[in-house]
């Protein structure tokens, strides 16, 4: 009897971690699963990533509930620590001396705080390429010193010959619209003149405006200012938008309803990324995921044409979607918030007379992604203004994986987007 109980004690004291794990299992397994389609590669990568982003967000509901901090800043610090995005305080040393020829100096422009890639330089009188880069992160996170934007930026000034100008604009909930747009506008003037050029031996007429998610609105709205700014003689000669974020009158385009639940960028979020950017009340955000805000009642045809995917998104990826048009909806929002209807803020607004002065574009675009159709509606109208455009279109893509090419978040199709985008910037900048 004794040696059967102790038997059965012994079997019990071996299977209790085992039970104990494979409950842990079960319940990590359940916090991290989940669905994705079936044209990402990599998925349980992503759903960790995207876990420890979720996780990040609910610790800083924390810290902010506990009275410690803006949840925001705790966001940023959490993701960063999370990823191992550690900031460099030395800049020499920063990206872990990823490219060791190339000069990295952190000074301003303008008053606005940039980090400067230089190549070696190409000896009396030869000129180099230029490049100005907005980092992505919702308005309100993200760094030019981030590992992933450093890298990145390390790679364009090293194997293009290419000086780069990397812009620390500010942040929500810090500063909202128009002061980010103004930093880059700032520092985007300042880089085109003509001494900044001659300091940096820039060919003038080989100059880029770049960046991803809201920093491709940043270089849309940027590249459109300095177009029509007649004060500004030297003008950018591309523009390369990567799954830029460019509009707020509809969230109800297919790749909204398409891609809601899909990470990174949740169409929720996006919504909530667009209120804080242009400082209106949270509490707004149901009106505006049902085009509450863009009825014709407030909202010129003229205007609302501009973002009508019916008429400017290719068949294939219109889909069984059907348009969201509001008769009436809340008079309150367009009035409260005139910035809803700046192009400056949306891009995609901007008047044909506008386009038709803007740099020839590359614009790189994601199917997983709810900003395709921004992408795809601005080649378009880009195209029908009479500007010669790129535009690639990445089947197994998603929101965000442009910025994963870094241990420990490294995809390969992040690596592949930003192939992409180096070869086309080598071929025509
Ligand atoms: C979009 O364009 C179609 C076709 O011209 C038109 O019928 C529809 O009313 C437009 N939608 C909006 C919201 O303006
Ligand atoms: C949208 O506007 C309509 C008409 O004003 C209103 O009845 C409806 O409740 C609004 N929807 C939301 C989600 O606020």
């Amino acid at each position: 009897m004794d040696d059967v109980r102790a038997g059965s004690q012994w079997s019990m004291m071996r299977l209790r971690p085992v039970v104990v794990s494979v409950f842990l299992t079960v319940t990590v397994g359940y916090y991290v699963y989940t669905p994705l389609p079936e044209s990402i590669q990599e998925p349980w990568r992503l759903m960790v990533v995207s876990a420890g982003l979720r996780t990040s967000v609910h610790l800083s509901s924390v810290i902010n509930w506990l009275g410690y901090d803006h949840y925001i800043r705790s966001v940023r610090q959490l993701s960063e620590s999370f990823y191992g995005l550690t900031k460099s305080g030395d800049s020499t040393e920063s990206g872990g001396g990823v490219v060791p020829g190339v000069k990295v100096s952190d000074i301003t422009f303008a008053g606005v705080p940039v980090r400067v890639y230089e190549p070696p330089a190409g000896g009396e009188g030869h000129l180099r390429r230029g490049l100005m880069y907005f980092h992505g992160g919702d308005w309100l996170l993200g760094s030019a010193e981030r590992w992933s934007n450093d890298a990145l930026n390390h790679m364009v000034s090293d194997e293009l010959n290419t000086v780069v100008v990397s812009v620390e604009y500010r942040l929500y909930p810090e500063v909202r619209f128009p002061v980010p747009y103004l930093d880059c506008l700032a520092a985007a003037k300042h880089f085109l003149s003509a001494e900044v050029l001659a300091k940096y031996s820039i060919d003038p007429e080989r100059v880029a405006v770049s960046g991803a998610s809201v920093g491709g609105n940043l270089a849309a709205a940027v590249a459109q200012g300095i177009s029509t700014d007649d004060a500004v003689s030297v003008k950018f000669s591309i523009q390369a938008l990567i799954y830029p974020m460019l509009q707020a009158l509809d969230f109800n385009t297919p790749s909204y309803l398409q891609n809601q639940d899909v990470p990174v960028l949740y169409r929720g979020l996006a919504v909530r990324f667009w209120l804080q950017y242009l400082g209106v009340d949270l509490s707004l955000q149901p009106q505006l995921l049902v085009n509450n805000h863009s009825s014709s009642h407030h909202v010129s045809p003229e205007l609302r044409a501009r973002v009508n995917w019916t008429t400017l998104l290719p068949l294939r990826f219109k889909k069984n979607h059907r348009p969201v048009a509001v008769d009436k909806g809340s008079q309150r929002l367009v009035k409260e918030v005139p910035a809803l209807l700046d192009a400056r803020a949306s891009p995609l607004l901007a008047g044909p007379e506008v386009l038709a002065k803007c740099p020839r574009a590359y614009v790189l675009t994601c199917e997983n992604d709810v900003l395709r159709d921004d992408g795809l509606m601005y080649a378009r109208r880009l195209q029908d203004a009479g500007v010669t455009v790129t535009s690639s279109h990445y089947d197994d893509g998603f929101h965000g994986c442009f910025s994963f090419i870094v241990w420990p978040v490294e995809f390969d199709i992040g690596k592949r987007l930003v192939r992409g985008y180096i070869t086309w910037l080598q071929n025509n900048l």
